[in-house]
Protein backbone atom coordinates (compact mmCIF):
# COMPACT_ATOMS: atom_id res chain seq x y z
CA UNK A 1 0.00 0.00 0.00
CA UNK A 2 1.31 3.71 -0.72
CA UNK A 3 -0.19 6.42 1.12
CA UNK A 4 0.50 9.77 -0.30
CA UNK A 5 0.46 12.99 1.64
CA UNK A 6 0.58 16.69 0.74
CA UNK A 7 -0.08 19.72 1.92
CA UNK A 8 1.66 23.50 2.83
CA UNK A 9 4.08 24.15 5.55
CA UNK A 10 3.52 23.41 9.40
CA UNK A 11 0.05 21.42 7.91
CA UNK A 12 0.54 18.61 10.30
CA UNK A 13 1.55 15.78 7.16
CA UNK A 14 4.73 14.62 8.70
CA UNK A 15 2.99 14.06 12.33
CA UNK A 16 0.47 12.21 10.06
CA UNK A 17 2.48 10.43 8.05
CA UNK A 18 4.36 9.24 10.72
CA UNK A 19 1.59 7.92 12.40
CA UNK A 20 0.00 6.24 9.54
CA UNK A 21 3.21 4.66 8.87
CA UNK A 22 3.38 3.44 12.46
CA UNK A 23 -0.45 2.04 12.22
CA UNK A 24 -0.09 0.23 8.92
CA UNK A 25 2.94 -1.15 9.26
CA UNK A 26 4.57 1.18 6.45
CA UNK A 27 7.62 2.93 5.90
CA UNK A 28 7.68 6.52 6.05
CA UNK A 29 9.52 9.10 4.30
CA UNK A 30 9.18 12.84 4.75
CA UNK A 31 10.22 14.05 1.43
CA UNK A 32 10.89 17.71 2.43
CA UNK A 33 13.86 16.36 4.07
CA UNK A 34 15.62 15.75 0.78
CA UNK A 35 15.46 19.36 -0.15
CA UNK A 36 16.31 20.58 3.13
CA UNK A 37 19.64 18.08 2.93
CA UNK A 38 20.38 19.78 -0.54
CA UNK A 39 19.70 22.85 0.94
CA UNK A 40 21.94 22.49 4.31
CA UNK A 41 25.08 20.83 2.10
CA UNK A 42 24.85 24.28 0.08
CA UNK A 43 24.63 26.64 3.10
CA UNK A 44 27.22 24.68 4.80
CA UNK A 45 29.77 25.00 1.69
CA UNK A 46 28.94 28.55 1.65
CA UNK A 47 27.05 28.86 -1.61
CA UNK A 48 23.94 30.09 -2.38
CA UNK A 49 20.49 28.14 -2.48
CA UNK A 50 19.78 29.51 -6.28
CA UNK A 51 23.50 27.64 -7.70
CA UNK A 52 21.81 25.47 -9.76
CA UNK A 53 24.99 23.42 -10.62
CA UNK A 54 25.52 23.10 -7.01
CA UNK A 55 22.17 22.27 -6.11
CA UNK A 56 22.20 19.62 -8.42
CA UNK A 57 25.35 18.36 -7.45
CA UNK A 58 24.36 18.55 -3.88
CA UNK A 59 21.34 16.00 -4.67
CA UNK A 60 23.15 13.82 -6.85
CA UNK A 61 25.20 13.29 -3.48
CA UNK A 62 22.56 12.86 -0.88
CA UNK A 63 22.55 9.84 1.65
CA UNK A 64 19.17 10.00 3.59
CA UNK A 65 20.41 7.21 5.88
CA UNK A 66 22.81 10.05 7.60
CA UNK A 67 20.54 12.58 7.65
CA UNK A 68 20.43 14.73 10.91
CA UNK A 69 16.72 15.73 11.34
CA UNK A 70 17.04 18.56 13.91
CA UNK A 71 19.65 19.82 11.69
CA UNK A 72 17.70 19.90 8.97
CA UNK A 73 14.48 21.25 10.61
CA UNK A 74 15.95 24.89 10.99
CA UNK A 75 14.08 27.94 9.78
CA UNK A 76 17.56 28.62 7.67
CA UNK A 77 17.23 25.79 6.09
CA UNK A 78 13.53 25.51 5.53
CA UNK A 79 13.94 28.89 3.68
CA UNK A 80 17.02 27.44 1.50
CA UNK A 81 14.96 24.33 0.77
CA UNK A 82 11.80 26.15 -0.57
CA UNK A 83 14.26 28.42 -2.92
CA UNK A 84 16.17 24.66 -4.26
CA UNK A 85 13.05 23.44 -4.69
CA UNK A 86 11.71 24.87 -7.26
CA UNK A 87 15.21 24.10 -9.66
CA UNK A 88 13.44 21.16 -12.07
CA UNK A 89 17.05 19.64 -12.28
CA UNK A 90 17.56 19.14 -8.40
CA UNK A 91 13.35 17.88 -8.26
CA UNK A 92 14.32 15.25 -11.29
CA UNK A 93 17.69 14.37 -9.49
CA UNK A 94 15.59 13.29 -6.34
CA UNK A 95 12.72 11.40 -8.14
CA UNK A 96 14.26 8.04 -8.32
CA UNK A 97 15.08 7.35 -5.17
CA UNK A 98 11.33 8.16 -3.86
CA UNK A 99 9.49 6.17 -6.33
CA UNK A 100 11.83 3.60 -5.51
CA UNK A 101 11.42 4.21 -1.67
CA UNK A 102 7.60 3.98 -2.15
CA UNK A 103 7.70 0.77 -4.90
CA UNK A 104 9.54 -1.49 -1.96
CA UNK A 105 7.12 -3.86 -0.13
CA UNK A 106 5.71 -3.64 1.71
CA UNK A 107 4.85 0.07 0.70
CA UNK A 108 5.17 3.25 2.26
CA UNK A 109 3.66 6.75 3.47
CA UNK A 110 5.51 9.70 1.75
CA UNK A 111 4.65 13.10 2.82
CA UNK A 112 5.87 16.37 0.86
CA UNK A 113 4.07 18.52 -1.83
CA UNK A 114 4.18 16.85 -5.12
CA UNK A 115 3.60 13.04 -3.91
CA UNK A 116 0.23 12.54 -5.28
CA UNK A 117 0.59 14.18 -8.45
CA UNK A 118 3.85 13.43 -9.45
CA UNK A 119 6.13 10.95 -7.74
CA UNK A 120 3.54 8.29 -6.53
CA UNK A 121 0.32 9.37 -9.16
CA UNK A 122 -1.00 5.83 -8.55
CA UNK A 123 -0.81 5.68 -4.83
CA UNK A 124 -3.63 3.75 -3.24
CA UNK A 125 -4.59 6.48 -0.94
CA UNK A 126 -3.81 10.12 -1.61
CA UNK A 127 -4.52 13.15 1.25
CA UNK A 128 -4.22 16.40 0.89
CA UNK A 129 -3.75 17.92 4.22
CA UNK A 130 -4.09 21.62 5.22
CA UNK A 131 -5.25 24.31 7.70
CA UNK A 132 -5.53 28.05 7.91
CA UNK A 133 -2.29 30.18 7.35
CA UNK A 134 -2.83 31.60 11.14
CA UNK A 135 -2.96 28.27 12.42
CA UNK A 136 0.25 26.89 10.63
CA UNK A 137 2.43 29.24 11.58
CA UNK A 138 1.42 29.11 15.54
CA UNK A 139 2.24 25.24 15.15
CA UNK A 140 5.56 26.39 13.65
CA UNK A 141 6.12 28.89 16.30
CA UNK A 142 5.57 26.19 19.00
CA UNK A 143 8.07 23.64 17.00
CA UNK A 144 10.73 26.50 17.04
CA UNK A 145 10.26 27.15 20.53
CA UNK A 146 10.59 23.54 21.84
CA UNK A 147 14.26 23.60 19.64
CA UNK A 148 15.11 26.82 21.64
CA UNK A 149 15.45 28.72 18.19
CA UNK A 150 13.65 32.12 18.92
CA UNK A 151 11.35 33.66 16.25
CA UNK A 152 8.42 35.87 16.13
CA UNK A 153 5.17 34.58 15.38
CA UNK A 154 4.24 37.40 13.05
CA UNK A 155 7.90 36.68 11.35
CA UNK A 156 6.67 32.96 10.71
CA UNK A 157 3.54 33.73 9.55
CA UNK A 158 4.99 36.17 7.22
CA UNK A 159 7.45 33.03 5.94
CA UNK A 160 4.52 30.76 5.45
CA UNK A 161 2.77 32.93 3.52
CA UNK A 162 5.98 33.75 1.24
CA UNK A 163 6.45 29.86 1.23
CA UNK A 164 2.95 29.07 0.56
CA UNK A 165 3.06 31.76 -2.62
CA UNK A 166 6.89 30.34 -3.48
CA UNK A 167 5.88 26.27 -3.30
CA UNK A 168 2.01 27.17 -5.25
CA UNK A 169 4.08 29.06 -8.28
CA UNK A 170 6.69 27.50 -9.29
CA UNK A 171 7.00 25.25 -12.32
CA UNK A 172 8.08 22.83 -11.69
CA UNK A 173 5.78 20.03 -9.30
CA UNK A 174 3.85 22.67 -7.91
CA UNK A 175 1.92 22.49 -4.63
CA UNK A 176 -1.53 21.71 -5.98
CA UNK A 177 -3.93 19.12 -4.71
CA UNK A 178 -4.45 15.92 -6.63
CA UNK A 179 -7.48 15.35 -8.48
CA UNK A 180 -8.29 11.97 -6.28
CA UNK A 181 -6.74 13.48 -3.25
CA UNK A 182 -8.97 13.79 -0.14
CA UNK A 183 -8.93 16.91 1.26
CA UNK A 184 -8.28 16.91 5.24
CA UNK A 185 -8.81 20.28 6.71
CA UNK A 186 -6.45 19.89 10.08
CA UNK A 187 -7.26 23.86 11.05
CA UNK A 188 -9.96 22.48 14.22
CA UNK A 189 -8.36 19.31 14.42
CA UNK A 190 -5.43 18.22 16.65
CA UNK A 191 -3.37 15.57 15.85
CA UNK A 192 -5.11 12.55 17.26
CA UNK A 193 -8.38 13.86 15.46
CA UNK A 194 -6.70 14.32 12.55
CA UNK A 195 -4.80 10.76 12.18
CA UNK A 196 -8.54 9.30 12.86
CA UNK A 197 -9.87 10.89 10.17
CA UNK A 198 -6.96 9.68 7.96
CA UNK A 199 -7.08 6.04 9.05
CA UNK A 200 -10.73 6.00 7.97
CA UNK A 201 -10.35 7.04 4.91
CA UNK A 202 -7.50 4.56 4.21
CA UNK A 203 -10.05 2.11 5.82
CA UNK A 204 -12.76 3.01 3.07
CA UNK A 205 -10.53 2.35 0.38
CA UNK A 206 -8.96 -1.06 2.19
CA UNK A 207 -12.70 -1.73 2.00
CA UNK A 208 -13.12 -1.01 -1.10
O1 LIG B 1 7.83 20.13 4.21
P1 LIG B 1 9.12 20.93 4.46
O2 LIG B 1 8.91 22.25 5.13
O3 LIG B 1 10.16 20.11 5.16
O4 LIG B 1 9.71 21.24 2.99
C1 LIG B 1 10.78 22.09 2.78
C2 LIG B 1 10.71 22.67 1.37
O5 LIG B 1 10.92 21.62 0.43
C3 LIG B 1 9.36 23.29 1.01
O6 LIG B 1 9.40 24.70 1.00
C4 LIG B 1 9.04 22.81 -0.37
C5 LIG B 1 10.02 21.72 -0.65
N1 LIG B 1 9.41 20.41 -0.92
C6 LIG B 1 9.04 20.16 -2.21
O7 LIG B 1 9.16 21.04 -3.07
N2 LIG B 1 8.55 18.94 -2.54
C7 LIG B 1 8.38 17.99 -1.62
N3 LIG B 1 7.90 16.79 -1.98
C8 LIG B 1 8.73 18.25 -0.27
C9 LIG B 1 9.24 19.49 0.06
Amino acid sequence: MIIAIDGPAASGKGTLGKRLATHYGLRHLDTGLLYRAVAKALLDAGHSPNNQARAVAAADAIDPASFDEGALKSHAVGEAASLVSAIPDVRAALLAFQRSFAARPPGAVLDGRDIGTVICPNADVKIFVTATAQVRAHRRLLEFQRRGEPVDEAAVLADILRRDERDMSRAAAPLKQAADAHMLDTTELNADAAFAQAAELVERVRRR
